[in-house]
């Protein structure tokens, strides 16, 4: 079972470089710049934010999620600048088995300095820790390599390679999936 206290309070985090914060209503600009931007959404498989009302929707929506306690939005800014520049959640956090999936965006231009890396570090810990899960799953397009890469340096391992099982614009295309389980997580 998890600790349901997060729900009733927002678990803002904190890391050298970033401050995790909820997600709100006024991120929708920025959201709708990040998921209409082919190199973000390249393998991410879902609908682009063409309209600032998608992005606001979208948001909606996730605070219904977490109001039900089956999900929690969070907002990367820059601890410097307060820039805005990405986002991670947790979805279909499952209570019973203690387990949720993960999914995250950074801007481009904040790429391959392991802003991500260490994004995710903390909110695993406090997953792990607080929240009380016990393993995250990760489901990802084969050919994204780079959140691949992220999910093996940070220990994820491959459970399953799903072939033609997720149809999405004409297409059906494969997934894998990855798992961490709490006694394999090094970050504690
Ligand atoms: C995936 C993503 C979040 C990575 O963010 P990032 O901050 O650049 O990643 P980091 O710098 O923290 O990298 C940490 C590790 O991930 C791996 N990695 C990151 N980018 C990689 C790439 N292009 N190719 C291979 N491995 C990569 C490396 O192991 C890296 O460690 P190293 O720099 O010591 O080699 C970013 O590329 C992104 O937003 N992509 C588009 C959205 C997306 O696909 N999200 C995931 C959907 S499942």
């Amino acid at each position: 079972m998890i600790n349901e206290k997060y729900f009733e309070t927002f678990p803002q985090l904190e890391t050298k470089r970033l401050i995790l914060r909820k997600q709100v209503l006024a991120d929708a600009k920025d959201l709708q710049a990040i998921r209409s931007d082919e190199r973000v959404m390249n393998f991410m498989d879902s609908e682009r934010h063409t309209t600032l009302q998608h992005s606001e929707e979208f948001i909606s929506e996730n605070m219904k999620v977490y109001k039900d306690k089956k999900g929690i939005f969070w907002t990367l800014t820059d601890r410097s600048t307060n820039e805005f520049i990405g986002d991670f959640l947790f979805r279909k956090i499952d209570s019973k088995n203690s387990r949720a999936e993960i999914g995250y965006t950074l801007k481009p231009e904040f790429w391959g300095k392991g802003l991500m890396m260490e994004a995710m570090i903390e909110i695993l810990r406090f997953g792990f820790t607080r929240l009380q899960l016990h393993s995250f799953e990760a489901n990802i397009n084969p050919e994204n390599t780079s959140s691949k890469g992220l999910l093996l340096k940070m220990g994820f391992i491959k459970e399953a390679y799903f072939k033609e099982n997720f149809y999405y614009d004409g297409k059906f295309l494969d997934s894998e999936i990855y798992s961490l389980l709490q006694k394999n997580f090094k970050y504690n």
